[in-house]
Order: structure tokens, then C-alpha cells, then sequence
């Protein structure tokens, strides 16, 4: 088996994973978490999104959060943006990146940004040509690609379809999404193969989330067929306001750890990561949810 030299991770705590939490986390603990992950040799950071304070009030401040972050330069800061309005203000705050986002299911659509699928393909694809105008990247997700919580199976045609559309309107990078974290490998490689052949898999990315224990399984599962980006959050936060039963993101520290012991590099410190996912999820009231993060902090008190 042969995998990529190496893995771009890209962290999504501070947005997927922050957005879905009963406590709201104030602004200079937000700033705070990215500033000590970009320390930790993160460099791909989600800081959270400009969509509506009503729909997702634990993302409200995000311009704030923008403003108080002492940047890193080569640190590529992006922020999820759903219409045009979202854009304004994600240019207001000086984004050099923003993820649009549509769904391959319908009913999750609706749920999730009050609009069908091709309705927010258009708006996507009004945001990505206003974006690249500016010289923005622009970055898409596909969400629901393994099952919807309201449809259950969403066909491979349906997922194919969103991923060519978002790379058509010119993201670099599409990231699959397991939005409810439903999704087993062989499942996970079915629909990888089927999308790399209408997307060049060298533009493809990963985005698990956990809740069956399978997002670690579904990834490998991926880099075996020669993917190279995954999407993981600190602590295996996260989770997604409209998808009920959601849990939390792949924990980066969980991704680290195996791709450590791969000899695949990431030139990130899984210490440093885990002990500010450890912090936000205090900051929360629990642990992590990251086996890794779990297993650092033991062997730490058993020195
Ligand atoms: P709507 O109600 O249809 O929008 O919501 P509207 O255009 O009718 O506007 C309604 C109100 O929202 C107005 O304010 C607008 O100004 C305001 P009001 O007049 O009532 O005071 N508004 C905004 N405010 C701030 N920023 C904006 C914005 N746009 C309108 N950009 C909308 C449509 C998209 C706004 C709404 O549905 C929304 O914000 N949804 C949030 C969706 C979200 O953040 N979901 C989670 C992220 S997706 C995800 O997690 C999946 C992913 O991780 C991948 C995976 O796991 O699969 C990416
Ligand atoms: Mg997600």
C-alpha cells in the first residue's frame, strides 16, 4: 500500500467544532484556541463563519475574532461563507480564504440554509466568482455525502453532482463531508471513487465526523486510495446545528497519532493540540473526546 508523503490537515475547531456547542465560547478564548494552533504547526485554519447570529449564534463575533488574531504569515486563516452578504463581511475582515458549502441532500439543504440544493449551488456560485474577483481562494464543501438525517441513503450521483458543480465554479479543493458521521470504509471508498472520477482526487479532502467511531477507519481508508487533505478538530469537537445526532469532528489529535505512526508528516505537534483541545473543552465543561488527547494527558500525569 502506498500513501502520500505527506498530510495536509486542515483544523475546523474553532468553526465546526464551536458552532455546534451548547456554550457559546467568548472571543478571546476563540482567538486565543486558533493563536495556539497555529503554534502547534497548524496552518490551514477554519476560524469560524459569517452566516446568520439567529441560525448559529455561537459563530456571532466572528469579524471580532478576525480583527484580535495576531496572524501568522504562510498561516492560511478561512472562514464558511453561505451567500453574499456572508462574502461582504468575510471582505470587510481582510479573508484571503472562504468554504462555501451546499448539500447532496435536499431535505438537509433546506434544513440547514432554508434553500433547495441548485438554489444554493447558484448563490455558491454567485459567492466563489465574487470571491476569485478579489483574489479570495475558495474552498467547498459537500455535506451529507454518506447518509442525510433526514433522508437517510443519499445516492453516489447526488454527491458526484454537488462535488463537480462546487470544483466547476472554481474551489480549489472540495471537502467531502460525513456531516452525521454514518459512514463505514467500504462505503467511504465507494463514494471516493466515484467522485475522483468527475474531481482530480488531488483536489478532493476528507471531512469526517465521528459519531459511530469510524471517522479514523473512513480516512485511511481514503489515503489508501491516494487522498492527501483531511478535515479534523482539536479535541474531536464539533458537530452541525442542523444535523441532529451529529457528533463531534475526526479529533486531529486521534489523526496525528496514526499518522505518526505512518511515518506520514503533518509538521504539527500533537502535544501542543492536545493541550488546547483539553483547554476549550474544559472551557466547555467536559474532556475531549479524542482517544489521543485522552491517552497524551495520562501518559503525562504517569511521568
Ligand atoms: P434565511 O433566513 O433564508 O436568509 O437564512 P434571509 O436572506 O431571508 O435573511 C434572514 C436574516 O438573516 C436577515 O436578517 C438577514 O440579514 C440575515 P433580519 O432581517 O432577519 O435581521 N442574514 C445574515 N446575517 C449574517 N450573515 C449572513 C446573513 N445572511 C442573511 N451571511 C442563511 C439563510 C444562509 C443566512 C441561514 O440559513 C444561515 O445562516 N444558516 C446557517 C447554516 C450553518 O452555518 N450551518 C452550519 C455550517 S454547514 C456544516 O456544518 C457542514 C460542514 O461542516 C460539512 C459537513 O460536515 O458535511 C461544512
Ligand atoms: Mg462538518
Amino acid at each position: 500500500m502506498s500513501y502520500a508523503k505527506s498530510v495536509k490537515i486542515v483544523e475546523v475547531a474553532p468553526r465546526d467544532g464551536l458552532q455546534n456547542e451548547a456554550t457559546t465560547i467568548g472571543i478571546s478564548e476563540r482567538v486565543r484556541f486558533i493563536e495556539e494552533l497555529t503554534d502547534a504547526g497548524l496552518w490551514t485554519i477554519e476560524c469560524g463563519s459569517f452566516v446568520s447570529p439567529k441560525w448559529v449564534p455561537q459563530m456571532a463575533g466572528t469579524a471580532d475574532v478576525l480583527r484580535q488574531l495576531k496572524r501568522t504569515p504562510g498561516v492560511r486563516y478561512t472562514v464558511l461563507v453561505p451567500n453574499l452578504k456572508g462574502l461582504e463581511a468575510a471582505i470587510e475582515s481582510g479573508v484571503e480564504e472562504i468554504a462555501v458549502f451546499a448539500s447532496a441532500s435536499e431535505s438537509f439543504s433546506q434544513h440547514n440554509i432554508n434553500c433547495s440544493t441548485d438554489e444554493s449551488l447558484s448563490r455558491m456560485s454567485d459567492v466563489a466568482q465574487a470571491a476569485l474577483a478579489r483574489g479570495i481562494r475558495v474552498r467547498g464543501y459537500v455535506s451529507c455525502v454518506l447518509g442525510c438525517p433526514y433522508e437517510g441513503d443519499i445516492s453516489l450521483k447526488a454527491v458526484t453532482r454537488v462535488a463537480a458543480a462546487l470544483a466547476g465554479m472554481g474551489c480549489y479543493e472540495v471537502s467531502l463531508g460525513d456531516t452525521i458521521g454514518v459512514g463505514t470504509p467500504r462505503k467511504a471508498r465507494a463514494m471516493l471513487s466515484e467522485v475522483a472520477e468527475h474531481v482530480p482526487i488531488d483536489r478532493l479532502a476528507a471531512h469526517f465526523h465521528d459519531t459511530w467511531g469510524q471517522a479514523l477507519a473512513n480516512v485511511l481508508a481514503c489515503l489508501e486510495m491516494g487522498l492527501a487533505v483531511v478535515d479534523s478538530a482539536a479535541g474531536g469537537l464539533g458537530g452541525c446545528p442542523y444535523a441532529k445526532g451529529a457528533s463531534g469532528n475526526l479529533a486531529t489529535e486521534d489523526l496525528l497519532y496514526m499518522l505518526q505512526g505512518m511515518n506520514i508528516e503533518t509538521g504539527i505537534d500533537l502535544g501542543k493540540v492536545a493541550a488546547t483541545g483539553w483547554r476549550i473543552a474544559n472551557l466547555l465543561g467536559r474532556q475531549p473526546s479524542s482517544k489521543a488527547a485522552l491517552a497524551w494527558k495520562a501518559s503525562r500525569t504517569n511521568d
